[in-house]
């Protein structure tokens, strides 16, 4: 799959755009602050439905401006669609494919599948546990409709119980309603728990292989899900630790508190990795995500590389360029140096000025 082209209205500091890409590598590249970010974020937030950076999805309606709008003319498997993500500061978020309204912006998912790649991703391993559990969220939802279903859900129902918890230290009689949600947190965490599980042992194999080529077989990359609650006990832990839950006024168990762990010769890459060790770590791990994704969906995600090449040695960046040649790359970098010194084929390149953009030079 690729995108034909990306169409920007009041997107951050980006006017009005027009521009057509390269089913091939296209190239951004500009001076710090000009708008290269912001154009790869308008693409995974058509693709996810949400921004990779911010938590508030207004923040990215240009500044002065009442909406922003992005549209995707999408081709996949002979086939263009038209994937329409609108946000409005008064009505929030909207989508549409091929002209048609959606009810929800979440059926947006699986239209396109982007894999984004950072350097704050290069620090997966070692940054919170919180941010290996969005990897995991934003992957399974582009994959499948029914985890977007249940982890709505299952955020949900926790923000309800954990605002039951609060209420229950004073009124007793609240007690007894945390079973209703007890079974329906349990029920839905169970289920996010096996389709986790079952993600993380095929990412698992497939990073394994590809870690031990980045490091010519010197070393055997291990990728454990590491459960928030025991499988198929969630229920009964909820009510044992019911007591501990009500004190703390949140919820002790489930999938909120899922952790992936990391070894590299059985020794944990967070802990005692080299900082080479976590990126190649990471590497492995986003290069597995795109295998993983071709297996699946049987198509190539487009892949959003921001910034990265320049934060890679020079074998690890061909070995990630090597993995590329056959998928749509939409890259960005502030010079063009490593591209020229490199002799990387670039098939369409622009440069990015204050949101505006001009191709080829
Ligand atoms: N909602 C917004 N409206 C207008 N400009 C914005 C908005 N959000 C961010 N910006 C601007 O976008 C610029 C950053 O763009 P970015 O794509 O991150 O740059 P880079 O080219 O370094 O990747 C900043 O100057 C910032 O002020
Ligand atoms: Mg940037």
């Amino acid at each position: 799959m690729f995108v034909r082209s990306v169409e920007l209205n009041n997107y951050r500091n980006y006017g009005s755009l027009a521009l057509d890409l390269s089913p091939g590598i296209n190239l951004f590249y500009g001076d710090n602050a000009q708008g290269k970010t912001n154009l790869l974020e308008a693409v995974y937030a058509c693709a996810t439905t949400s921004s990779h950076r911010s938590s508030k999805d207004r923040e990215i309606i240009a500044f002065g401006a009442e909406e922003a709008h992005v549209r995707l003319y999408v081709e996949k498997r002979g086939v263009t669609k038209r994937l329409d993500y609108h946000i409005s500061r008064a009505k929030g978020k909207e989508a549409a494919i091929d002209g048609i309204p959606l009810a929800k912006t979440s059926e947006l998912l699986g239209q396109l599948h982007v894999v984004f790649f950072s350097p704050e991703d290069l620090k997966i391993i070692k940054s919170s546990p919180v941010e290996r559990r969005t990897f995991l969220n934003v992957e399974l939802c582009q994959l499948s409709p029914l985890y977007t279903r249940l982890l709505v859900e299952y955020k949900k129902t926790l923000m309800q119980r954990n605002a039951l918890l609060k209420e229950a230290r004073e009124k007793s009689e609240y007690r007894k309603l945390l079973d209703i949600y007890d079974e329906k947190l349990s029920a839905c965490g169970e289920q996010l728990m096996q389709e986790r599980a079952a993600f993380t042992e095929e990412l698992a194999g497939i990073a394994s292989s590809i870690h031990r080529d980045l490091t010519e077989g010197k070393e055997t990359l291990s990728i454990s899900y590491e459960p928030g609650a025991d499988p198929g006990k969630m229920g009964e832990t909820l009510f044992m630790t019911r007591d501990r839950d009500i004190a703390a006024g949140s919820t002790g168990c489930g999938p909120h508190r899922d952790e992936i762990g990391f070894a590299i010769d059985e020794i944990s890459v967070k802990h005692y990795g080299s900082q080479g060790q976590q990126r190649t770590t990471a590497l492995s791990l986003k290069l597995a995500e795109i295998e993983l994704v071709k297996r699946k969906i049987g198509e190539a995600p487009v892949l959003l590389l921001d910034d990265v090449l320049s934060e890679l040695d020079e074998n690890r960046q061909d070995k990630l360029l090597g993995s590329i040649r056959e998928i749509q790359t939409l890259l960005t970098c502030t010079g063009m140096d490593e591209f020229v010194k490199r002799q990387i084929n670039v098939d369409k390149k622009w440069k990015v000025v204050s949101g505006s953009l001009t191709q080829g030079v």
